[in-house]
């Protein structure tokens, strides 16, 4: 039996396997973010510790005596997130999450120092952790005073769970801090930051051991103690994991709070000139690359929140059948965007309001908005090296069939959809846990699932929907010059 822990913006999830990876049960507990100001978004890591808790309770209740015969855990969470401990193990402040774009200023002067793009292979975002610790240094002094360790999300888990400061590959080359070629910590890019590598966690492979249960806490949470925790990975290479995407040219779209389009990569390819991401892959040797998009079902959930419809009611909506575009637009910049426009001050915006524009209008131009979004995306992977040739979709957007058709056309792409199951960030977590454990052939282990159906382009709509991207397109220098 092996534990998956994915810590998500919404909600921590605990997933059980059994040997043979069978989903034997999963539990999960929410989360919350606070946004205490304009384009803040932080977490209380004692919240992730809490509903942790209380998620592999709830799997206790149905499945205490296969949890008891546990033999590995691995771990996946939300990533560049900025979780700073005191020398005591205390969090000094809240974490400040992904999606944060407080430290832009910072970020851009980082980014204008050329060691950055160079080592890190990625254009230092106001949402990777490295900025984060430059603002912290000049608004709370104080606090960045007293920081003993860096800890990614994830990682703080693996502290609570094991007492060590260890971090993995895929969730570091996030940071900014890592020399992402060569899979190291920088000390020059450290210092650029006022930090040094003993402020760092230890770095291992995803697949490789890193800290065993606490005895203590074994006890109290029903599993064994001592069995090793895996290096784990961030979200998306965790989810790369459970997918099965892990050789060259195999790629995912993940409709999540954000969205992204991921391709796994058998060398290190960067190119930040186009905004996309180039990270280490959780297994040893691989790398992958991503466009990120920060608000995706993130854009729906809002759509929600102000419509106070639920947003699997607001797709039932548009039926089955997939329409031409329609006449108003969505731009989904909620909280600025990452690939392609690396804007942490634009923000998103209907366009082609009418007397006629109803509610549906409105969630079909959100859907269609984030679907052009991920055409962004595809076209900034095409400039630096990769052209996909089919995606699996995944994450919960993933289940309205009209937002998969309308993404399948606007990329000219197939799009599978993989059998009933859930293949995502704690699957792929729970398969690195094995593999830790049993020093297993990660390729044996990280198999695609079988794809239950595949949706391709909608023909009859292809060229309206290339049209309106061609619109989508020019949307975007036109609200900025207005917005600023
Ligand atoms: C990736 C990113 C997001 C978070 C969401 O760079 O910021 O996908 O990992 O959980």
């Amino acid at each position: 039996m092996y534990l998956g822990l994915d810590l998500g913006t919404s909600s921590v999830k605990a997933l059980l396997i059994d040997d043979r990876q069978t989903i034997l049960g999963s539990a999960s507990a929410d989360l919350t973010v606070e946004r205490p100001h304009p384009g803040w978004s932080e977490q209380d890591p004692d919240s992730w510790i809490i509903a942790t808790r209380k998620a592999i309770g709830q799997l206790r209740q149905s499945h205490g005596v296969e949890l008891g015969r546990l033999r590995g855990i691995g771990l996946s969470g939300h990533m560049h997130g900025a979780t700073t401990i005191d020398t005591a193990g205390n969090v000094i402040r809240p974490c400040i999450l992904w999606n944060d774009t407080r430290s832009h200023a910072e970020a851009a002067e980082l980014d204008a120092d050329p060691r950055f793009r160079r080592l890190t292979g990625n254009i230092v975002f106001p949402g990777f952790t490295a900025p984060k610790l430059k603002w912290m240094a000049a608004q709370e002094p104080e606090n960045f005073a007293r920081i003993a360790k860096v800890l990614l999300p994830k990682d703080y888990l693996r502290l609570w769970l094991t007492g060590e400061a260890i971090s993995e590959m895929s969730d570091s080359a996030g940071t900014s801090w890592l020399d992402v070629g060569k899979r190291d910590w920088d000390d020059g890019l450290l210092s650029a930051t006022g930090l040094e590598r003993a402020q760092m966690p230890a770095l291992v492979e995803g697949s490789d051991r890193a800290g065993a249960l606490r005895g203590d806490l074994a006890g109290e949470l029903g599993l064994p103690p001592g069995i090793p925790v895996a290096g784990g990975a961030g979200d998306n290479a965790a989810s790369a994991c459970g997918m099965g995407i892990i050789a060259d040219g195999q790629a995912f779209a993940s409709l999540g709070t954000s969205g992204v389009l991921f391709a796994a990569n058998d060398r290190y390819l960067p190119n930040p000139g186009s905004a996309v991401h180039a990270f280490c892959h959780a297994l040893p040797g691989t790398w992958h690359q991503m466009g990120v998009i920060l608000s995706a079902t993130d854009s729906l959930n809002w759509l929600s929140g102000i419509t106070a419809c639920d947003p699997a009611d607001l797709t039932a909506e548009l039926g089955e059948t997939l329409q031409a575009p329609g006449p108003v637009m969505f731009l989904p910049y909620l909280g600025g965007e990452r690939t392609p426009h690396n804007d942490a001050g634009i923000r998103g915006s209907f366009t082609g309001l009418g007397h006629e524009s109803d509610r549906a209008a409105l969630t079909r131009a959100v859907v269609e908005g984030v679907a052009f979004a991920f055409r962004d995306s595809l076209e900034a992977l095409a400039q630096a090296g990769t052209r996909l040739e089919r995606v699996t979709a995944i994450g919960g957007g993933s289940r309205s069939g009209y937002w998969l058709e309308a993404l399948a056309t606007v990329l000219g792409l197939p799009v599978d959809v993989p059998v009933g199951g859930d293949f995502g960030a704690a699957f792929g977590a729970a398969r690195l846990g094995l593999i830790a454990a049993e020093i297993a052939d990660p390729l044996d282990v990280c198999t695609p699932p079988a794809t239950d159906r595949t949706i391709t382009p909608n023909r009859d709509h292809k060229s309206a929907f290339d049209a309106a991207y061609g619109r989508y397109r020019a949307l975007y220098p036109a609200i900025k010059g207005v917005l600023s």
